[in-house]
């Protein structure tokens, strides 16, 4: 059971969200800007096999019309990220990962609430995600918050290996299971 409460406070151009970690410690999620890419770069790399790349981050930040990206924070500690697209009424997960020494203390959960929500107040019907067959972690992450596995895209990773494809539904009156069941 993640022992953390929230606090929303939203505006047009940005969306933080307080929350407490397992250890007492307050932490923060805000827009990721341009001087958190080393950061998130290093802990993609550490998260995945096959990282992007500082460009990508980059271009997430000043280029993208549909990009979304935020990080979980501690002081100065990076704690997450995440990278979502609102594409016409779906949004899409594309990336999310946690420190390696911070996770299961409920940070990816965090992140997901919060998106989730901020899809809910952007009119989206659904959210959608790739997941590699193999990833436990993730995969139960996702069943936690609702996402029902939908199909699978062959060789859909660079090495070969299948992505599964999960999603949920977000219309209005479904608002009471947005977030994990505990
Ligand atoms: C997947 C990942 C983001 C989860 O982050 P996290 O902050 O540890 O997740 P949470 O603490 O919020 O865990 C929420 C739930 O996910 C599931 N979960 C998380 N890690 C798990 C693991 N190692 N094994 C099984 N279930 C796991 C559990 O249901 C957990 O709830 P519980 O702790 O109450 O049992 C993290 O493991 C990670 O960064 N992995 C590498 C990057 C990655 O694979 N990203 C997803 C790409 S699709």
């Amino acid at each position: 059971m993640i022992n953390w409460w929230r606090q929303m406070s939203t505006s047009t151009e940005q969306h933080v969200e307080r929350f407490v970690l397992p250890s007492g410690e307050t932490a923060w999620i805000r827009m990721m800007c341009l001087q958190d890419v080393p950061k998130v770069h290093d802990l993609e790399t550490k998260a995945y096999k096959d990282p992007w790349s500082l460009s990508h981050f980059r271009h997430e930040i000043t280029d993208s019309t549909v990009s979304w990206p935020l990080i979980a924070e501690c002081g100065v500690q990076l704690l997450g990220y995440a990278i979502v697209w609102f594409v016409e009424d779906e949004l899409h997960i594309a990336n999310i990962a946690t420190a390696p020494e911070q996770r299961r203390k409920g940070i990816a959960s965090q992140l997901l609430a919060v998106i989730l929500e901020e899809g809910l107040n952007r009119q989206a019907q659904r959210a959608y995600l790739e997941v590699r067959g193999s990833n436990v972690a993730a995969f139960q992450l996702y069943k936690k918050f609702k996402f029902d596995l939908i199909g699978t895209r062959m060789r859909y990773y660079r090495d070969g290996e299948d992505a599964i494809l999960m999603h949920r539904f977000l219309r209005p009156g479904f608002d009471s299971n947005i977030t994990a069941s505990s």
